[in-house]
């Protein structure tokens, strides 16, 4: 096998190279089109194969070009990723290999298959692993990347521009990959079952469905950019939140009673495990205008939602408290991270990205959260091994319980 430096390989021309996708799926689609949206790529230089028209709509919407088969992808493009399912890596890999030259940058984006064996079936190391998520679609993917033997300093770079114009790259050794992913990837999923939840308990509590879903993901959205931007810990973001004998703390009285975390963590850590294991198998305003003042005060550091003052607890309790409640969750995800050996600081920002991301795609996408969830976890994956962990724990439950609580207890405190 051609290995780190031995071969002079053909450097990649930025400006004009052709990329492929092999496995025309979810994630595909969501890179594909997020490069296309950011003004990275033009269309014209993308392609993929498909054998199913309806498959195809995804990618020729954006004008991106769909081959009937895998070869005609291989011959035509110099960065080739591939985006099938971990399963059946191995054999579209090996079908590939005479088209696989060394002058060809080969990318996956599959998890727990691990570079020595991709590079084995491709027959050289000019490769590089990439976990993304399906949140490129709108550029805020949590991805994480580990360099071959032979993929040279350019290749680093142009992959990292590509996948660092759809979201935040980190580049770590293999050896945290799958841990990475449980947050990366798998933990977008988690954050769509958290903010469900949370919208959940809202309606519990006696808000619309519709304004508790942009409640919700306004707060895990505004949670997560607070500890991005501000660098303080989530715990102390979620203290400063949670005054003595207020709302907020009943609600994550409840979530501690649920064991909120714990499930979270083993989430995280189920995920991993999962990885490895497949691989082994294989104030009312006066008038109108007031309140347009203030909505347009308040809209200039977030959003802002006008209700009657009878929803007014159980929206502060999505609103308010639910802030506090994603600052809980973003550290349980981190802390499951550590778990499962990823170090502090790489595990908290992927968790906070993940969350952001996710947050960022139901505002942005309209679409539901069970559904993007149902996007990422796929049978018999390492996402939905992540979530049976938070059912097993009944993570809904003491979300819902949390925003239940939190509304209750603003009751009381009123009267
Ligand atoms: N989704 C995520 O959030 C996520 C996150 C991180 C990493 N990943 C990784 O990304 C990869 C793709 O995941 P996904 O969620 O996008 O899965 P997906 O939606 O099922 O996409 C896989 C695609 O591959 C196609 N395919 C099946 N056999 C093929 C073959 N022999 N040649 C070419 N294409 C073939 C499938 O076609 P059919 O539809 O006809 O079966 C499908 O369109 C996986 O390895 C996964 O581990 C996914």
């Amino acid at each position: 096998m051609a290995g780190g430096g031995e071969v002079e390989v053909k450097p990649i021309d930025k400006e004009a190279f052709n990329l492929g996708f092999i496995g025309a799926g979810n994630l595909a689609a969501s890179v594909a089109i997020g490069l296309v949206n950011q003004g990275i790529l033009p269309p014209s230089r993308i392609f993929t194969a498909h054998r199913n028209p309806e498959s195809r709509l995804d990618f020729t919407s954006v004008g991106i070009q769909v081959y009937k088969n895998n070869h005609q992808v291989a011959e035509e493009c110099d960065v080739i990723i591939f985006s099938v399912k971990p399963q059946i890596l191995k054999e579209v890999i090996l079908d590939l290999r005479p088209l696989l030259s060394q002058n060809k940058l080969l990318v996956s984006l599959a998890v727990g298959h691990k570079l020595k064996a991709l590079q084995e079936w491709a027959g050289h190391c000019r490769f590089v692993r990439v976990i993304p998520s399906t949140a490129s679609v709108i550029g805020e993917a949590a991805t994480v990347m580990h360099l071959g033997e032979a993929a040279t300093v350019n290749d680093s770079e142009l992959i990292a521009d590509l996948f660092g114009a759809v979201g935040k790259v980190w580049k770590m050794d293999e050896k945290l990959s799958d841990a990475a992913a449980a947050i990366g990837g798998a933990g977008t999923a988690f954050a769509y079952v958290a903010i469900e939840a949370m919208a959940d308990g809202g309606v519990v509590a006696g808000l619309p469905r519709e304004i508790c879903l942009s409640l919700a993901s306004q707060a895990f959205y505004g949670a997560a950019a607070m500890v991005m931007k501000t660098g303080k810990h989530p715990g102390q973001l979620k203290d400063q939140v949670a005054s003595p004998g207020g709302t907020t703390i009943a609600g994550i009285h409840e979530l501690e009673k649920g064991a909120f975390r714990a499930s979270m963590m083993n989430a995280v850590v189920a995920t991993t495990k999962r990885s490895h294991e497949m691989v082994m198998h294989l104030g009312e305003a006066a008038t109108v205008n007031d309140s347009e003042l203030i909505a347009d005060l308040f809209g200039a550091v977030g959003k802002v939602w006008k209700m009657d003052e009878k929803l007014s607890d159980a929206a502060a309790a999505i609103g308010g408290a639910g802030t506090a409640f994603a600052y809980v969750a973003i550290e349980a995800m981190a802390d499951g991270g550590v778990a499962a050996g990823l170090p502090r600081k790489i595990s908290l920002s992927l968790a906070s990205q993940a969350f952001y991301g996710a947050a960022a795609m139901v505002m942005k996408t309209g679409k539901h959260p069970g559904q993007l969830k149902d996007q990422v976890a796929s049978p018999g994956g390492t996402t939905i091994a992540g979530i049976h962990e938070l059912e097993k724990g009944a993570f809904r439950a003491s979300m819902m319980n949390a925003v239940v609580a939190t509304t209750k207890r603003s009751h009381e405190m009123g009267q």
